[in-house]
């Protein structure tokens, strides 16, 4: 075991005697005063990938909801992400649901939580934004709407507004479970009323920054196959720049060995997500085409499920719970196992490798 390994694995040792939301509270704090240890990064032009003016360094993204308040931006790109989503911030800062929220089923290497969009708000996340300057990878800022909120729409008008000239990309999210009545906005009637709302907003930034700043739409797992194929096609009739799959689910599946916590309300994610979220993926490539930008998220805790998400057809991929249970030196590993893959398939850039096994996912039933 390399020296890099040992201190990663004494880390989430140490990490996983503390309770989930103390232990991950207590990793922001040492990522945002620099004394988290850092490794070598891997640097191969073939894994950049090119969306308008952005350049993503390398495929693999910090999910949101791990630096939900923007504490951590800089720090995070050092670990190896090629791009870091912040939030999800809401207009007015929330306390989120009564503690405990934060689960770990460490049998299942899987998280159940029920935050419930704890954070900052707006104001101090945009000020926390701003200080923090120009980022060395891309960063993506994930907005939403207040549990409160009586225009749950125009919460996330503000959102695009506010931080359009701040943001790499932009991500409207409206999959999380844990905010009552949410997901209903995923419904075809809501969904094409939002993101024309959305993409009008964008369009305002666009003429104030002289820039378009790329929105992407984050769904849950949990939609039929009608319903997805609804949203995908809302997506592209409205101009939605791209879009992320999955949030966590509110499912349980039988498998999952710690059956006390999976009682616990909320939203799974890690191991046993990978299928639901991978099928979800494969499916909505389909629906889109080869050409929307699609993120794939749920599950990867291994090199290998990164290169099963971009083989499925994600052009990016996001991890949460992944690095819960494998600590940071997570992200490399991907990276150089990616960096392999391009040379061995004899392709100039990991790109030409997205959607390549479409069709083995694709064709999975969803359930
Ligand atoms: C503790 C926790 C908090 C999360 N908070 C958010 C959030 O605020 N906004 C969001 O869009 N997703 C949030 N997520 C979902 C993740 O971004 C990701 O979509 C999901 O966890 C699946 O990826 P994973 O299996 O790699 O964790 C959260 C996930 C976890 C585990």
């Amino acid at each position: 075991m390399s020296i890099e390994e040992m201190i990663n694995k004494i880390g989430i040792r140490a990490l996983h005697c503390l309770d989930p939301e103390t232990s991950h509270n207590a990793t922001i704090k040492m990522l945002s005063s620099g004394l988290a240890p850092t490794f070598a990064q891997v640097e191969d032009p073939a894994l950049e990938y090119k969306w308008g003016d952005l350049t993503f360094k390398n495929p693999v993204g910090m999910a949101a909801g791990f630096d939900k308040n923007a504490q951590a931006i800089k720090p995070l790109m050092k670990l190896g992400f090629g791009h870091v989503e912040v939030g999800t911030v809401t207009p007015l800062p929330q306390e989120g649901n009564p503690k405990p929220r934060n689960f770990r089923l460490s049998a299942d290497r899987a998280v159940i939580n029920r935050y419930g969009f704890n954070n900052d708000g707006h104001d101090v996340v945009y000020e926390r934004i701003r200080k923090t300057g120009r980022t060395p990878g891309v960063l993506g800022i994930n907005v939403g709407a207040n549990k409160l909120s009586d225009d749950r729409v125009a919460d996330y008008v503000l959102g695009v507004k506010r931080f359009a000239e701040l943001a790499g990309y932009l991500t409207a999210n409206i999959s999380s479970p844990n905010t009552p009545g949410l997901r209903d906005l995923q419904e075809r009637g809501a969904l094409a009323n939002l993101l024309a709302a959305i993409i009008d907003a964008r369009r305002e930034q666009e003429d104030r920054l002289g820039r378009k700043v790329p929105v992407l739409l984050k769904i849950a797992p949990d939609v039929t196959e009608t319903a997805l194929k609804e949203i995908a096609e809302e997506v592209m009739t409205n101009n939605v720049d791209g879009m992320i799959i999955s949030n966590t689910t509110i499912t349980r599946p039988p498998t999952l060995k710690d059956q006390k916590q999976a009682k616990e309300a909320g939203g799974l994610s890690g191991a046993p997500l990978f299928e639901r979220a991978t099928v979800t993926l494969a499916k909505a490539r389909r629906a889109v085409g080869p050409d929307l930008p699609l993120f794939g998220v749920g599950g990867v805790d291994t090199p290998e499920k990164a290169a099963a998400k971009i083989f499925a057809g994600a052009n990016q991929i996001q991890l949460y719970s992944g690095m819960v249970y494998e600590g940071q030196t997570l992200v490399s590993k991907i990276n150089q196992h990616l960096s392999r893959l391009v040379a061995t398939r004899g392709v100039s850039n990991l790109q030409e490798l997205v959607g390549i096994d479409n069709a083995q996912w694709a064709e999975k039933p969803l359930d």
